[in-house]
């Protein structure tokens, strides 16, 4: 049982996927692990204590004033004597007393005074998610250490509305739980890596840009496995649909140059691992108005300028990383530009890819990648893009090592 022993804080919010909280209590224990439910006023409305004592075989606790239950455990004691604290579902109104240090009810004071992990599944109408309000609380939430799994894309149960703010399912978050607690090897403790992915966007005008079709995922599961094997990660992700990686830091920026910024203030690193499909141009000057089609008029030119070269930046960089990873898309002369890459932008590895359309590599799950280094090249087989992940986390890692040692 993966889960064996392990105890396990699990806080149910105000939300409507509250139901699916009963399942995921259900599905943790049937891995072994010990569950301790707490409650909002707001999850009450939506399942009740008795289903959820019922299933967890523990008492829910509800209330920040009960005598009973301060006198029992207390909120202190309840807030440490777990291995693991899980928020799911986390409602839009609780992430935003978590990232501003409210405590004024039992599951925002024990948020608030806990040092354990704490997990959260977020689950929420779209709007809810998009806005401002709840990116600034997000970010912040992650800049803190909070892991996130989700919120996944899809139909809202409550709504009729599609969008991204469903909470993901009981089996992903309890997946996302056991690779917190994977007992595996972690060589990458007390490393530190940077992972750049997704495409950028850069605008043309206020709702036109410029994109390309990288989905993130490649990005995304490099991110995944460096953190699995311990590492401190900091995703640099531009505009993807694909749900955040449990246990990295993510940062999301829309063009270039906002990515380029963001590396820079994650550095130093041990490690840089630049996924993401940058475009190499910007609009010189994009418009800040809606460029409009006049009757007769020939459409505008777009002048082009060309962006900062992230992965050169950082391979050139006063506090270049231990080891600087790139990757090189390309649709012709795989070798040889990957192998002119890597000279150029001081790169220790470039993984070049062949994501000519037939290929279906670019937005797909597979990936085909050669490994271009100074010692040579190294074509690896067509794999899953979670498989070239784990492979190149296990190289960054003994590299790591090899270089440590001198
Ligand atoms: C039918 C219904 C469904 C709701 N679903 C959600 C939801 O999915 N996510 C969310 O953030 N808030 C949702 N809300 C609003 C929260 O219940 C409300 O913000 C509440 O104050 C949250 O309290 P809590 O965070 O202490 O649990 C819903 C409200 C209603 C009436």
């Amino acid at each position: 049982m993966t889960l064996s022993g392990k105890r396990i804080l699990l806080i149910i919010s105000g939300g409507i996927a509250a139901y699916k909280s009963l399942d995921l209590i259900r599905r943790l224990r049937e891995r072994g692990a010990i569950v301790r439910p707490v409650m909002t006023s707001g999850a009450q409305q939506f399942v009740t204590p008795l289903a959820v004592g019922a299933l967890s075989a523990s008492h829910v606790y509800l209330d920040l004033f009960s005598r009973e239950d301060e006198q029992d455990v207390g909120h202190i004691r309840l807030a440490r004597e777990c291995d693991l604290i899980v928020v799911a579902p986390a409602t839009a109104d609780l992430m935003a007393k978590m990232a501003n240090g409210h405590a004024d009810d039992l599951a925002s004071t024990i948020l608030l005074a806990t040092d354990r992990p704490v997990l959260v599944a977020p689950a929420m109408n779209p709007r809810m998610w998009a806005h401002p309000a709840t990116r600034r609380n997000r970010a912040t939430l992650g800049a803190d250490g909070i892991r996130f799994i989700g919120p996944e894309a899809g139909e809202m149960a409550e709504s009729g509305e599609a969008g991204e703010g469903r909470m993901s399912e009981p089996l992903a978050i309890v997946a996302a739980v056991e690779s917190l607690f994977a007992g595996g090897p972690r060589p990458l403790a007390g490393r530190k890596a940077i992972v750049t992915s997704g495409p950028t966007h850069e605008p043309i005008d206020p709702v036109r840009y410029i994109a390309n079709r990288s989905s993130g995922k490649q990005g995304h599961a490099i991110a995944a496995a460096l953190a699995r094997l311990g590492a401190d990660v900091t995703l640099v992700s531009g505009p993807v649909t694909i749900p955040d990686p449990a246990g990295v830091k993510v940062i999301r920026v829309e063009r270039a140059e906002e990515m380029r910024d963001a590396v820079l203030s994650a550095l130093p690193a041990d490690v840089a691992v630049m996924v993401a499909a940058v475009a190499d141009w910007r609009v010189a000057s994009a418009a800040g108005y809606k460029i409009k089609k006049k009757p007769g008029e020939a459409p505008p030119p777009l002048q082009l300028a060309e962006n900062p070269d992230i992965l050169k930046t950082v391979g050139h960089h006063a506090d270049r990383p231990t080891l600087v990873v790139g990757f090189a898309a390309e649709t012709e002369n795989v070798a040889d530009n990957g192998r002119s890459k890597l000279e150029r932008k001081g790169a220790d590895y470039i993984l070049a890819n062949d994501v000519s359309p037939a290929t279906g590599i670019m937005g797909g799950d597979r990936n085909r990648v050669k490994l271009i280094s100074a010692a040579g090249n190294d074509d690896w087989p067509d794999m899953d893009k979670d498989a070239v992940a784990e492979k190149l986390a296990a190289l960054i890692a003994a590299e790591l090592e090899r270089k440590e040692r001198g």
